[in-house]
């Protein structure tokens, strides 16, 4: 069978970059057929441009306050982006919300990863909001971006633990490591042509999870088994 072409992305950041270099790192393992045409930063100091830098990786700063209007800076966006045949946009940490100039033109071909498990918890507070409400179970969601905060088509959750004594800090940092291994892993379906938006579902073909799929229950329940 024919393989899928290597995909071409763009990849949003404002800040740290982490889950822009586990990107990265999965390409670099071969676990994701991705080239990264361009790393756009809305912030000139945003860490993630250094990552890319130091991989060879074209980066570009587009900085909001210099636009008038949303639509303005999305058209930047989307200029760069098609001038490098860009496929896939991924929103690693982007933190600025996109008008229908980007959403029009990329329509269900922008990704975005949120720190809680959707619909719960959306905005930029997902860890600490997780805290404060006492759910025992918190975790990340990658999804189709659509207007509107964090609401589009689910692709992939991981469901992480509250442990007793975490702070937004604890919670965040462990909720981040799993972001980084569902991020590439979404991308990898797309890239293998396995993702179909049906109205609010995501239909992911060939999706492994079976009725023996284990359950997460937290705290964990030692008796009462079935
Ligand atoms: C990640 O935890 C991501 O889920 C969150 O920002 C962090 C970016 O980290 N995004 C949002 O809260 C968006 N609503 P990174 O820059 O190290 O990838």
């Amino acid at each position: 069978m024919a393989e899928n072409p290597t995909v071409k992305l763009g990849v949003l950041i404002s800040g740290a970059g982490t889950n822009l270099q586990a990107i990265i790192d999965a390409i670099l393992r071969g676990d994701l057929r991705a080239e990264i045409r361009l790393v756009i930063s809305n912030r000139a100091g945003a860490q993630g441009l250094e990552r890319a830098r130091r991989h060879g990786i074209e980066t570009m700063v587009i900085d909001h306050r210099k636009f008038t209007s949303r639509e303005d800076f999305d058209r930047a966006i989307l200029a760069a982006l098609l001038d490098r045949s860009v496929e896939l946009v991924a929103l690693a940490g982007f933190m600025r919300l996109l008008s229908p100039v980007m959403l029009e033109a990329f329509p269900g071909r922008i990704m975005n990863i949120h720190n809680s498990l959707l619909p719960s918890f959306p905005g930029i507070h997902g860890p600490k909001e997780a805290i404060e409400y006492g759910v025992k179970i918190a975790g990340c969601t990658v999804f189709f971006v659509t207007a509107g905060v964090d609401v589009g088509p689910v692709i992939v959750q991981a469901a992480v633990p509250v442990l007793p004594g975490d702070d937004e800090q604890r919670l965040a940092a462990r909720i981040l490591l799993q972001e980084h291994r569902i991020f590439p892993h979404a991308i990898a379906l797309f890239q293998q042509g396995r993702l179909e938006i049906q109205g609010r579902r995501v239909i992911i073909k060939g999706d492994s999870a079976t009725p023996n799929s284990p359950p997460l229950v937290n705290p964990p329940v030692d008796r009462f088994e079935n």
